[in-house]
């Protein structure tokens, strides 16, 4: 690639920065001070240094954000923060994207990456990931409601919603509010609200929990993320 293009990617500035500092011999390629932004550079062979520190490329980044309430699941937006808003300025990259989206009053896990193959996996109805929500509802939730997520079923407009997990935690009969957990492999537009909605039932709060092998980290307070580890990441990748 373009040294320009590898010294943004690898943070040191704008494509427009990189040029004054290249102009200010800041920047050598293999230990000889290189001035030319178009100079071709191979990322995983050549040894380039920033002001006498070597730079480490990094293609791919994987955040897992607690995402809060009030904030919109998209790169940019006129009017709402987005969940890219909440990125500090040195994490900031422009191709960052939120996989899947959640409304803007659910909370919980989101992860944020520029690969967009795993992405797609994640997505992919074909891949049956598992998405794992804590909701309280309105209304009490039954042995009747989990046996018709068990089965599948048609919401309000008739669209169809393949099995899914419903699990009680708590029931609250004075207050008539339960708290369920619920797996779903689909992503359709505020499915587990219309699910709930097709049994009589109302979401108060949503948020979800874990997305396939990835849980929400619960240190993380509402509004902070996480570049995930290693660990996290190969098991994610395990997606047949
Ligand atoms: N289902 C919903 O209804 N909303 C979300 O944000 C996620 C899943």
């Amino acid at each position: 690639m373009r040294l320009d293009k590898f010294l943004a990617e690898t943070g040191v500035g704008s494509r427009k920065e990189v040029k004054q500092l290249l102009k200010k011999s800041l920047v050598t390629v293999n230990d000889i001070i290189v001035k030319d932004a178009k100079t071709q550079v191979d990322e995983n062979k050549d040894m380039i240094s920033f002001a006498g520190e070597p730079l480490v490329y990094q293609e791919f980044y994987y955040y897992m954000l607690h995402k809060p309430q009030g904030v919109i699941s998209a790169t940019e937006d006129k009017r709402d923060q987005t969940v890219i808003d909440l990125l500090q300025d040195e994490d900031f990259r422009e191709d960052l994207f939120p996989v899947g989206r959640l409304d803007k009053d659910t909370e919980g896990l989101l992860l944020l990456t520029n690969d967009g193959q795993l992405a797609h996996q994640l997505l992919s109805p074909k891949k049956h990931v598992d998405k794992e929500y804590f909701a309280k509802i309105q209304g009490l939730v039954g042995s009747n409601d989990k046996e018709k997520f068990a089965e599948g079923f048609a919401l309000t407009n008739g669209e169809l919603v393949k099995p899914s997990e419903l699990l009680i935690d708590k029931i609250d009969e004075a207050e008539g509010i339960s708290e369920i957990r619920l797996i779903i492999q689909e992503g359709k537009f505020h499915q587990v609200k219309r699910m709930f909605e097709a049994v009589d039932k109302k979401v108060i709060y949503l948020k979800r929990l874990r997305m396939g092998s990835l849980w929400l980290d619960e240190e993380l307070p509402l509004g902070a993320y996480r570049a995930i580890t290693n660990e996290e990441l190969d098991l994610l990748k395990k997606i047949d």
